[in-house]
């Protein structure tokens, strides 16, 4: 049987953080109960596609699932399990932010089957979390975990961002050392992007903001990475770091070109060999659940350079790099002959090494990685 990864996502936010551009809408009972219904639906429409395929990893996220009755994330699951098979270990995560987090929802999730919680903390500086637009105090984020962990989830990430307006290393330092002590086996490390549009995008265009320079990003990154892998967190990409046999099974399937399958609006799959997403539009996606492909894109169908090139940026992105030979299989090529010339300047840079039949980024290739992966676009 072949592994599948599935991601539920849930479109609602309780009120839209000011960097954020992830598809997500107000919520109220009755939009709430319609878009489950939906969902169930749409989940219940791939019964003929499941046959053949094994669930190891399903991944809710958002928007804000933990903003979401509880019950409505037990019947999500049982149409999962009712639908597919799923693997014995099968991972299950949920995102949650700490103001929506109660012991009674988490010991629900429990009974539900999920077990490994995502914690948006962001940041525990009560500036930074007021430029940010967060709705928690740090009190309320550091709450959140203890919670969840007296529940009885102990596999935690956290998700943290640098390079906000105002933020220096001291702040991101004392809030990684916190979010260290409470023990999360997972940290998701961001760099803030200003998305076109977010209310942080217009008030740097208007110059109320001042986003810190890229030398001051790059301190942050790599003192946060340094104290980090000085607490036993294993960098394993280039975001990601995580405690020995803690890393996120489900993001492992994205990067290292796994088939899943995404429901709701906005989701995205990369299954039987197409790529596809689900347009942004909640309302449109209930009114047609019955007509998928109404609200269904097929993406372009990747030709074999393309695919290439994807297979190595993805996995240039972790740290288990590129195993030259898999590559060689996978695509009838000679990895060494075809990039001979981008691999001698790399190596040259020291902006990658090779060892045992491995490519992987350095240290300091993770630092220029978009021009690693660039150079790969030619041969
Ligand atoms: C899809 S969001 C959902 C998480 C959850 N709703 C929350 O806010 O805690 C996942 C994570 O993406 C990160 N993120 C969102 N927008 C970002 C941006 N513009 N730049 C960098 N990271 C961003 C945040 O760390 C956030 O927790
Ligand atoms: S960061 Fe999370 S809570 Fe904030 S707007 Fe984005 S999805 Fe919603």
């Amino acid at each position: 049987m072949k592994k599948l990864g599935l991601y539920v996502h849930i479109p609602f936010c309780e009120r839209k953080c000011n960097y954020c551009d992830f598809y997500s809408v107000e919520k109220s009972d009755s939009i709430e109960k319609q878009y489950v219904d939906a969902l169930i639906k749409e989940i219940k429409s791939y019964q003929s596609k499941a046959e053949g395929y094994i669930v190891d990893s399903i991944f809710i996220g958002g928007g804000t699932p933990s903003y979401l009755k509880h019950e409505n994330i037990g019947l999500i699951l049982d149409e999962i399990r009712n639908t597919f098979i799923l693997t014995d270990d099968v991972e299950i995560s949920l995102e949650a932010n700490p103001n929506s987090i109660t012991a009674g929802k988490v010991l629900s999730y429990k009974k539900y089957g999920i077990n490994r919680m995502s914690v948006g903390i962001q940041s525990l500086d009560k500036n930074i979390l007021k430029t940010i637009g967060r709705l928690h105090d740090s009190k309320e984020a550091l709450d959140a975990i203890e919670i969840i962990k007296k529940a009885g989830i102990d596999n935690i990430n956290a998700d943290i961002m640098f390079n906000i307006p105002g933020q220096d290393t001291d702040s991101l330092n004392d809030t990684l050392e916190q979010v260290i002590s409470s023990g999360v086996k997972h940290i998701s490390f961001y760099s803030l992007k200003l998305e076109e549009g977010t209310p942080l995008y217009k008030m740097e265009a208007k110059k109320l903001i001042q986003m810190p320079d890229e030398d001051s990003e790059r301190d942050m990154y790599y003192e946060g990475r340094e104290l980090m892998e000085a607490r036993g967190y294993i960098q394993y990409e280039i975001s990601n770091f995580s405690k020995p046999n803690y890393e996120c099974r489900h993001n492992i399937k994205y990067w290292t070109g796994g088939e899943y399958i995404s429901f709701g609006p906005f989701a995205h799959s990369c299954f039987e060999n197409k790529r596809y997403n689900n347009i942004s539009d909640i309302k449109y996606y209930c009114e047609n659940i019955k007509e998928p492909d109404k609200f269904r894109q097929l993406n372009e169908v990747l030709g074999k350079e393309s695919k290439m090139f994807e297979y190595i940026m993805l996995r240039l992105r972790m740290n288990s790099g590129i195993i030259i030979e898999d590559f060689n299989r996978e695509f009838e090529k000679d990895f060494m002959s075809i990039y001979k010339n981008q691999i001698k300047n790399l190596l040259e840079y020291q902006l990658i090494d090779i060892n045992n039949g491995r490519l992987k980024l350095t240290k300091k290739g993770m630092d220029v990685s978009n021009y690693v992966f660039e150079q790969f676009l030619s041969d």
